[in-house]
């Protein structure tokens, strides 16, 4: 399923240094649930639609990504070697297709695919640095807790007693209360969560964390102007933005560091001490009709040698099948 085409995970070897940094062994021991389990918990959450388990409300669109000048010493990935297509999507975070795009508790996202009829590297960045459940058992957990009751809405006191068990799967939702209502899905920062590793032509590793940044800048929405826009602006926006010009981010690598968690996506680097590489832009220029995006996943794992996902996160790790779960039920 995966395609690790590297491994030394916990390493970070930069020129002749080897700096350890931190897996936890505890997380990657427990039993997990399946991937159609937790595909069923957010069925339960947000009803089974023909729609995305997750991420139901989204906007497909095309563009190039560009690699800068230092992203060859950090990666052989041929993604990385010259200017290549990309099909990405824009999306909502949850599984309710209607959601509002004023939401200011849910994720937006991007998932991309660099070279997608080449040799593809497959991301999707949600706009916080941390996921809410650092494996697949607390995401089920976490998913449980907000299970509707006989009223069909969730029990405020369940969530309040999971959250108090597990006060790292309150981050993300720390992070959105804490910024405001994004008015642009190209006005946001976006994060890949997950530890890579990059891998150079001689050889050498570097333990990193992806993040794209829009060169625009970031630009937010006050509660009253959230409030005042229509459900669907963010695509809305997205169509006039692009009718003028390309939407571009710059694709970032934050490099980890001794004692970086690198199996723990609810555990946050502190990025503003962390060194980073400019790997190149990602200039998103068009709408695409939804169905190109629909017809199959954004594969986390699949990957272009010279970048390798993390070998004991196992939330990285139930993302290709439970995607492949999601695509199966939304195409019956
Ligand atoms: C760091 C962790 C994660 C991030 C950043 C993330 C982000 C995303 C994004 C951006 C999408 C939309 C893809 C698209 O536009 O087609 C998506 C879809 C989805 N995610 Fe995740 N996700 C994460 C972890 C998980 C996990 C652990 C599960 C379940 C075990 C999960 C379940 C799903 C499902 C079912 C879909 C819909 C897939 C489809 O039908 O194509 N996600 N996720």
């Amino acid at each position: 399923m995966s395609r690790f085409t590297t491994g030394r995970l916990g390493l970070l070897v930069a020129s002749l240094a080897v700096i350890p940094l931190a897996a936890s062994p505890a997380t990657a021991q427990l039993a997990e649930p399946s991937a159609e389990t937790i595909v069923d918990a957010l069925n339960t959450i947000f009803g089974k639609q023909k729609a995305r388990a997750s991420h139901a409300k989204g906007q497909c669109v095309t563009g190039t990504f560009t690699p800068a000048a230092d992203a060859a010493g950090l990666s052989k990935s041929p993604n990385f070697a010259k200017a290549v297509p990309v099909l990405a999507r824009f999306s909502m975070g949850g599984g309710n297709p209607k959601i509002s795009d004023a939401t200011k508790a849910a994720v937006r996202a991007i998932a991309f695919k660099l070279d997608p009829d080449g040799k593809s590297s497959e991301f999707a960045f949600v706009s916080a640095p941390v996921q809410f459940a650092k494996n697949p058992a607390q995401m089920l957990g976490f998913l449980q807790a907000r299970f509707p009751g006989a009223d069909g809405k969730p029990d405020p006191a369940k969530i309040k007693a999971f959250s108090d068990a597990n006060p790292e799967t309150t981050n993300q939702g720390k992070w959105l209360a804490g910024k405001p209502v994004p008015a642009s899905y190209a006005g946001v920062n976006y994060w890949g969560i997950h530890a890579y590793t990059l891998t150079n032509a001689k050889g050498d590793k570097a333990v990193v964390k992806f993040k794209l940044i829009p060169t625009a800048g970031e630009a937010g929405l006050t509660d009253d102007e959230a409030k005042a826009k229509p459900a669907d602006f963010l695509v809305d926006e997205l169509k006039g933005r692009l009718a003028k010009g390309p939407a571009s981010f710059d694709l970032v690598a934050i490099m980890g560091e001794a004692g970086d968690q690198t199996n723990d996506p609810s555990a946050m680097w502190p990025e503003d001490k962390r060194k980073s590489v400019k790997l190149g832009t990602m200039s998103i220029a068009a709408i695409a009709d939804n169905a190109t995006c629909d017809a199959g996943i954004f594969d986390p794992t699949n990957l272009a040698d010279g970048i390798s996902g993390p070998k004991e996160d196992p939330l990285f790790e139930i993302r290709a099948p439970a995607y492949a779960v999601s695509l199966t039920r939304r195409a019956q």
